[in-house]
């Protein structure tokens, strides 16, 4: 048994699509979630200013103390997997768990994979879908600008514009006629109703935030490190820009307010 938190991080708010899930399947367990909103997006950039941007973010959960670390980022867990896979701690992240959740799904053996630029490049998904499957035809698209809707609030099931992109993006892996759609970025499951739209009834989408956090959750399980029953329960958000947007979003995901329970802090600097 362990009452330390988990650790959760992302570039963004996209990392809440995991903390969502984590708060449903493990209601008793601290949670520190990491959301890098000064420095997002990370999609777009290269291989070393990624790397660094996620050591930092690691270093700063595990000055927290957290007792497990979840990429809930899927540029993170493309391009900085060796980072993670150092840590002192157990680490989780979104690729693995995704691809045999589309895997298990997907009926015709035709996957679409949407993500961040650096993510559909590393062909991460791919790489890991096919280990599980070779016959499997995998279709990936980059979205870069869904990170930016998505943190400019852009989420509504109605908004146009969040429609047009998703129209424009999503044409060629409809036209090539996948059955499962792994939203291999994790702020994507935040759009998910206009993503689903926009694909049709037929296709499943595979939501990467919540199956990291499934796989956290069997990780701990297996390693016995849930907290105790009746362990003083906190969750926290730290930050790197204002938070007001960050809450104003998170409260619309997450379906309860974050307030007072966000903080910005100076990652660059001292971050404790
Ligand atoms: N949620 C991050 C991901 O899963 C967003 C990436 C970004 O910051 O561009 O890839």
């Amino acid at each position: 048994m362990d009452n330390r938190p988990i650790g959760v991080f992302d570039s963004g708010l996209g990392g809440l699509t995991a903390v969502k899930q984590l708060e449903k399947l493990l209601p008793g367990e601290s949670i520190i979630y990491f959301g890098d909103t000064g420095r997002v997006p990370y999609g777009s950039r290269g291989k070393e200013t990624i790397l660094r941007y996620a050591r930092q973010d690691m270093d700063f959960l595990l000055s927290q103390n957290v007792k497990a670390v979840l990429a809930a980022c899927g540029t993170v867990s493309s391009v900085a997997r060796s980072v993670g896979e150092a840590l002192s701690v157990p680490y989780i992240d979104v690729i693995r768990p995704s691809a045999q959740a589309a895997a298990a799904a997907t009926k015709n053996g035709k996957i679409g994979v949407i993500g961040t630029a650096a993510t559909i490049h590393s062909d991460s998904y791919r790489s890991a879908l096919l280990r599980l499957n070779h016959k499997l035809q995998v279709f990936p698209q980059a979205c870069p600008l869904f990170v930016s809707l998505v943190e400019s609030g852009f989420v509504a099931p109605q908004d146009e514009v969040t429609r047009l992109v998703a129209e424009r993006y999503l044409a060629p892996v409809r036209a090539a006629g996948v059955d499962t759609l792994i939203l291999g970025c994790t702020h994507y499951p935040i759009i998910a109703p206009t993503i689903g739209s926009v694909m049709g009834r037929g296709v499943t989408l595979i939501d990467s935030g919540r199956e990291a956090a499934l796989a956290m959750a069997q990780a701990l399980k297996d390693r016995d490190l849930l907290c105790e029953p009746g362990a003083p329960r906190q969750v926290r958000y730290f930050v790197t820009d204002t938070p007001e947007n960050f809450m104003n979003v998170a409260e619309l995901f997450l379906g309860h307010s974050v307030e007072g329970r966000t903080q910005r802090i100076d990652i660059e600097g001292d971050p404790a």
